[in-house]
């Protein structure tokens, strides 16, 4: 079943290995650039790892201790070792980019248990040019017994002290927090993404790639700017159980020269396996409207009741909204039988995955939205009872199925998976997976609300859309909301795991329809500008349909694609501002969303990203003149004006404002 897209075929070389007696081993990245150093230390393996003439990490701890205190991590000999180089571009499904190149340097250090249970394990390090990784297996050995792991002993001594940009791990909304920059010698436990800005200069950022039957790995510091890893665990402190063999995600370190580079470093799609599924013709990324914000803001409610959002008529008249608007696709929540005003508190609640609530007839509102050229986005909120989610799981995806839904959005509201297991714990990781591989059975795209984060599993399943994991756009409806420099913080941070379901595109920033003292903290120019901003192949316009109707900027919400043939990153600073461009997958267009945290500023863009020998119209949405996020924040200047190449064009944002360009060839 396992296909290969690939453009350039694969260069794999290997070379054999042999037994050594050295007890040191270096791997340099291509370019040479990044340097891994293997060590075996008083038998015990350690790492590290440098980045031109920088030290980045100092020599630090590898293994782990199983159930009895029985440790992995001393006692070892080298028995082989392997080195490899591999060079291939492939091609994405959908993405920020299609054509991916994947280059790197392997050595697999093969160690074996010298006395007592003479265990082996092989740690495998890839060296690229944008990072480094490791992941370590365990293989077959004949090893009857269940294995527990119960620590791992994984630490990343940094050299120097940084700026690092965190959210707290077990914490009760999940990934939905807003960072903080604190120095690495001052964290608490936290989630990965991990960047820091370190004092050597350079960008870091620590993450996992290809998380799959395992806990997720969060980092604590020990001592100094020393950096362990945390295995989140199940409720009974096991952190993976597993039998015979194991093989971890990799640990990935993406290094660059300045934060904006790490954007564009694709080594953690690079350490995914390619895609599986044979025929993905079905996966398509789209842009939709939805009966959303209307709940979040208190116009509707999610329950059956005089303002329901989800009935039939309404469920029509906003098919009709984006039949009119030019947008295919709608997301409907609060349609079927369970909900409640009480839905979201921790308890095991009973959602029905097949029944309408009943002033919500399905058949009849997705036939209505056929003849209208509107698909229904479906809608799945288990509130983390899965135990309830998996018994009808079959019966509510084969539903969609036979009613032309292609695509489920599936939230998961609670602290705690069934009130027990952690989002981010390995039952949470299986349960995800398992998900995604039965909606691939129904030809159903997903994306997770409330999700584990993401570790690039969409190369493998494209039809994995995008998750929320982080806070949306949802919290300025009935809370104080994200602050400006919010947007400026998750492309650095956040967005290096992978595309949000952010749902921008709020043209209302005041929320005139909404809970009083309640607003979007921008402009709307930057809400446009978050549409090429953060990446999704599933992107929410999510205002209410009436705040688009014969607003002139809507245009660039529906022009605006979401898939990409490439993308740039043109400037930025973590949580200060950030300019993105990318060109359009079907296209010779290219669009440019750029925006700012509570400041003011002006920033000249050159516009050599064009194509040399072509002149483009470029479509301008800008602040107007005056305006910021407190000062008439909703108006929109828009402008035309013919550039090529050799143009440079100077963006005026205002206070948390942003803009948005459509650079059309002519
Ligand atoms: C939280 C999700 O993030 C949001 O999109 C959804 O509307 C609510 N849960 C209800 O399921």
């Amino acid at each position: 079943m396992i296909r290969k897209l690939s453009i350039i075929p694969a260069l794999l070389f290997t070379f054999v290995g042999c037994a050594q007696q050295e007890t040191n081993y270096e791997l340099r990245s291509p370019g040479g650039q990044n340097k891994i150093t293997f060590e075996l230390e008083n038998e015990r393996p350690t790492y590290s790892v440098s980045h031109e003439d920088t030290e980045v990490i100092s020599a630090s701890e590898m293994g782990f201790v199983f159930r009895d205190n029985d440790s992995l991590s001393k006692n070892f000999k080298i028995t082989d070792v392997d080195r490899s180089t591999f060079d291939q571009t492939w091609e994405q499904v959908w993405g920020e980019k299609s054509n991916i190149r994947n280059h790197y340097n392997e050595l697999l250090v093969n160690l074996q248990e010298k006395s007592g249970k003479q265990r082996k394990l092989q740690v495998q390090f890839r060296a690229f040019d944008d990072g480094i990784a490791f992941r370590y297996i365990f293989p077959e050995q004949g090893i009857k017994d269940s294995i527990f792991i119960m620590d791992e002993l994984t630490t990343f001594n940094l050299k120097q002290d940084g700026k690092a940009w965190w959210i707290p791990a077990y914490h009760e909304q999940r990934y939905e927090n807003l960072y903080e920059a604190s120095p690495v010698s001052t964290l608490d436990t936290v989630h990965t993404p991990l960047t820091i800005e370190s004092d050597s200069g350079l960008a870091l950022s620590f993450h996992e790639a290809n998380l799959t039957d395992f806990a997720s790995m969060t980092l604590f510091p020990t001592s100094g700017t020393e950096l362990k890893a945390d295995l989140v665990p199940w409720s009974d402190g096991v952190k993976v159980r597993t039998t015979g063999s194991f093989t971890t995600p990799w640990k990935t370190l993406q290094i660059a020269k300045e934060p904006k580079d790490l954007i564009t470093s694709y080594l953690i799609l690079n350490l995914n396996e390619p895609n599986e599924i044979e025929d993905s013709s079905w996966i398509e990324p789209y842009k939709y409207i939805g009966i959303w914000w209307g709940m979040h803001i208190g116009k509707y409610t999610f329950w059956e009741g005089p303002d329901h959002g989800a009935s039939t008529k309404n469920a029509k008249e906003h098919i009709d909204y984006a039949r009119q608007l030019g947008i295919d696709n709608l997301l409907i929540e609060g349609w079927n039988k369970g909900w409640t005003p009480q839905w979201y508190e921790n308890h095991m609640h009973q959602f029905n995955f097949t029944k309408s609530t009943d002033d919500f007839d399905l058949e009849e509102v997705t036939e209505y939205g056929a003849k209208n050229g509107v698909r229904l986005v479906g809608y799945h909120e288990t509130g983390s009872n899965i135990d309830n989610y998996l018994k009808q799981l079959d019966s509510a995806f084969a539903l969609y199925n036979k009613v032309g839904v292609r695509s489920v959005k599936i939230g998961h509201v609670g602290s705690m998976l069934n009130m027990k297991e952690w989002h981010h714990g390995q039952y949470g990781v299986n349960y995800f997976r398992y998900i995604l591989k039965k909606a691939a059975d129904y030809n159903l795209t997903v994306y997770f609300h409330e999700p584990i984060k993401d570790t690039g599993e969409r190369r493998t399943y494209p039809n994995m859309m995008a998750r929320e994991g982080g806070r949306g756009i949802e919290y300025n409806a009935w809370s104080e909301g994200n602050p400006p420099s919010h947007t400026a913080i998750l492309p650095f941070t956040r967005f290096l795991a992978g595309p949000m379901d952010f749902t921008a595109g709020i043209l209302d920033v005041e929320n005139k329809q909404g809970y009083p003292g309640r607003r979007v903290h921008s402009t709307s120019a930057k809400q446009l500008a978050l549409l090429v901003v953060v990446f999704s192949p599933v992107q929410m316009l999510a205002d209410l349909p009436e705040n688009y109707v014969g607003k002139p900027e809507f245009k660039f919400l529906k022009d605006v694609p979401v898939n990409w043939q490439d993308t740039k990153v043109l400037n930025g600073s973590i949580g200060e501002y950030i300019t993105i461009v990318r060109k359009d997958i079907d296209s010779d267009d290219w669009y440019l969303g750029s925006l700012s945290n509570e400041e003011a500023r002006d920033l000249e863009i050159a516009l050599d990203f064009l194509d040399a020998d072509a002149t483009y119209e470029a479509e301008i949405y800008a602040d107007a003149e005056g305006t910021g996020m407190k000062n008439n924040p909703t108006k929109v200047e828009i402008s035309t004006k013919e550039v090529t190449s050799k143009d440079k064009l100077n963006l005026k944002l205002g206070e948390s404002g942003g803009a948005a360009i459509r650079f059309k060839k002519l």
